[in-house]
């Protein structure tokens, strides 16, 4: 890598396989928890995420490129983690472990979104940049639910539901 397009280019290749992980890992993520709205989370964002593949595919093609991933250690890491958890923990420590896993993956996807659309931008590729920005904009919405369902679920006093 040696220009600014190619490290677009190769990131743009690291968060499409970042997320179609993310979508296989969600139905076990949504299964294991207990809290019906977190639940509901997960399930919704799974249709995200699936939407956030199908927009990443538009953006390979507005730079007529076919869409295609290259291993995110990251994301695989996140993953990971995010799996000794289901392993180790149970009922309430679960569901606030979880709350706290799927943040750590939210803010590495706003990150990633917000160089890609600044690097889209910088590079003229208009239509990429404004494809972005939905998606930040959906991920940022994503950590702001669950930040209000850590808030709920970890405020003994709250409305817990689990
Ligand atoms: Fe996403």
């Amino acid at each position: 890598m040696k220009t600014l397009n190619e490290a677009f280019e190769h990131t743009l290749q690291d968060i499409y396989w970042a997320e179609n992980a993310l979508s296989k890992a969600l139905p076990k993520v949504s299964k294991a928890v207990g809290n019906a709205d977190l639940k509901a989370a997960f399930d919704d964002h799974l249709k995200e995420t699936k939407g956030h593949i199908k927009t990443l595919e538009k953006v390979f093609k507005s730079l007529g490129k076919s869409a295609s991933g290259e291993k995110c250690d990251a994301m695989d890491g996140l993953l990971k983690e995010a799996d000794g958890l289901l392993e180790e923990a149970e009922g309430h420590a679960l569901d606030v472990s979880v709350i706290g896993a799927a943040q750590a993956i939210e803010h590495y996807e706003i990150a990633r979104y917000g160089t890609l659309r600044e690097w889209a931008k910088e590079l003229g590729h208009d239509e990429a940049h404004a494809l972005l920005g939905t998606i930040l904009d959906e991920e940022k919405a994503a950590n702001a639910k669950l930040t209000a369902l850590a808030v709920e679920a970890v405020n003994p006093k709250g409305k817990r539901k689990s």
